[in-house]
């Protein structure tokens, strides 16, 4: 019998509607069609429909003209209709051994046989709405690849990263976070450069709040953009970042964001007591609407590698190990964790991704708060080469690795895959 079903979209946002990934897919005998004309600006008339069947058979077509009740005696008198027949048992290829079935109540694989069956029982489910899109920034007219990054670019702050936000939110990102290129002239060993309400990140963030009103831009709250020495803090002449001193640089440089119009402030430093800190400042200033998402349990990880690049903020000398925390370290976690959450942070980030998935899954299970996971430049980029020398799948294992973030806990993940993700999310290939 030809059914047909109709795929509920399961969010609709910036005029489009999108299928769950790992839902009902077609098959390779299904027809997958447009109702109505499939114009963006029109989603009221976009829907997917899946034909889970062309074969039309006369069973469901022949009408006999009989009403309920003469239908129901005939079947009583024993004049059953036809159907079709039983299928016959699929044959298994010559010498399968012949075998006893296996005594056994439960066979988890029943509940696996079938994409709708598949579909109906997954856990997890990935959404456009769920990415933070990164974005790096520069002051120039044109947008240069990032070489460690493949597909990733420093983009021109008026034109290039207008295109780009469009692109993400014409597919349900509607979440970005800024990173900028700053000039070295402009750099200095207090990183005052973070707080010029004229300096880049604000420029760009009153150019974006006036072109996509509704757009939720994410900051990063950090001096390493800014340092000449390329840490996150100021460095005092024996090497040490000086702790309390930054965090004074760091609530001016979340202000100035705020004052700019960004929605979410993250400190992504590690100092201590930043969180509250930042609290207090947005709120003197009258910020209290401005949300934290505070880099909770973020590691002194070589994933980070070329992110360094795409910046030019590697530091100068020595490394971050006297801030970020050590990649073997596990309960140390939840000591971050318990302050950032008593010092106000609205939202908690583990950093990176997919190495740390049981950070994830602890302070998933440690803390009310939402989680943020940040898939981080090495990760993405291990893909992509993974890709692109053909050693992996590269858009099968993008949105298998963006499942298992969200299956250990992560309710918003911050990746480079954004816009690619949500493509293929909506059905779009590229
Ligand atoms: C710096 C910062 C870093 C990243 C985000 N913010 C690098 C670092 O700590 O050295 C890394 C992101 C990535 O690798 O994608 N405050």
């Amino acid at each position: 019998m030809a059914s047909t079903t109709i795929v509920k979209p399961q969010w609709s946002l910036s005029g489009i509607d999108c299928q769950r990934y790992g839902g009902l897919k077609p098959s390779p005998s299904a027809k997958f069609c447009h109702l109505g004309a499939a114009s963006r600006r029109q989603p009221s008339r976009r829907l997917l429909v899946v034909r889970a069947s062309e074969n039309h058979n006369d069973y469901s077509i022949k009408k006999m003209g009989m009403s309920d009740a003469e239908c129901e005696a005939a079947v009583v008198a024993g004049n059953v209709p036809e159907a079709p027949p039983v299928p016959p048992k699929p044959a298994a290829p010559a010498g399968t051994p012949v075998v006893p079935l296996l005594p056994l109540s439960r066979r988890p694989r029943r509940n696996r046989r079938s994409p709708a069956l598949r579909s109906a029982f997954q856990e997890t489910n990935l959404s456009p709405a769920n990415f933070v899109y990164p974005l790096f920034i520069h002051e120039g007219e044109e947008d240069t690849p990032i070489g460690a990054m493949p597909g990733c670019y420093r983009l021109g702050w008026r034109h290039g990263l207008v295109e780009e936000v469009a692109k993400a939110r014409d597919v349900g990102v509607n979440s970005i976070v800024l990173f900028p290129k700053v000039p070295d002239a402009l750099k200095s060993p207090t990183g005052d450069e973070a707080y010029n309400d004229s300096g880049l990140v604000p420029r760009t963030i009153r150019l974006l709040k006036d072109k996509f009103p509704d757009l939720v831009i994410y900051t990063d709250v950090a001096l390493d953009p800014y340092s000449s020495d390329g840490h996150d803090g100021i460095v005092r002449e024996d090497g040490v970042i000086m702790n309390d001193e930054t965090v004074h640089q760091l609530c001016k440089q979340a202000v100035s964001q705020a004052r700019a119009g960004a929605d979410v402030v993250s400190p992504s430093d590690m100092m201590d007591g930043r969180v509250g800190a930042i609290r207090a400042a947005l709120d003197a200033e009258g910020f209290h609407h401005v949300s934290i998402m505070s880099y909770t349990a973020k590691y002194a990880s070589s994933f980070y590698g070329p992110f360094r690049e795409a910046l030019d903020s590697n530091p100068r000398f020595g490394d971050k190990k006297t801030y970020q925390m050590n990649p073997a370290n596990y309960r140390e976690a939840l000591i971050e964790t318990r302050e950032d959450e008593s010092e106000g942070a609205d939202i908690l980030l583990v950093k990176p991704g997919l190495p740390y998935l049981d950070i994830i899954r602890l302070l998933r299970d440690n803390s009310p708060l939402p989680i943020a996971a940040y898939q981080v430049s090495g990760e993405y980029s291990m893909i992509k080469a993974g890709g692109v020398l053909k050693m992996i799948d590269e858009e099968k294992v993008m949105m298998e690795s963006l499942m298992c973030l969200r299956r250990a806990g992560a309710d918003i993940i911050l990746t480079y895959f954004a816009l690619q993700a949500a493509r293929c999310l909506c059905g779009e290939k590229r």
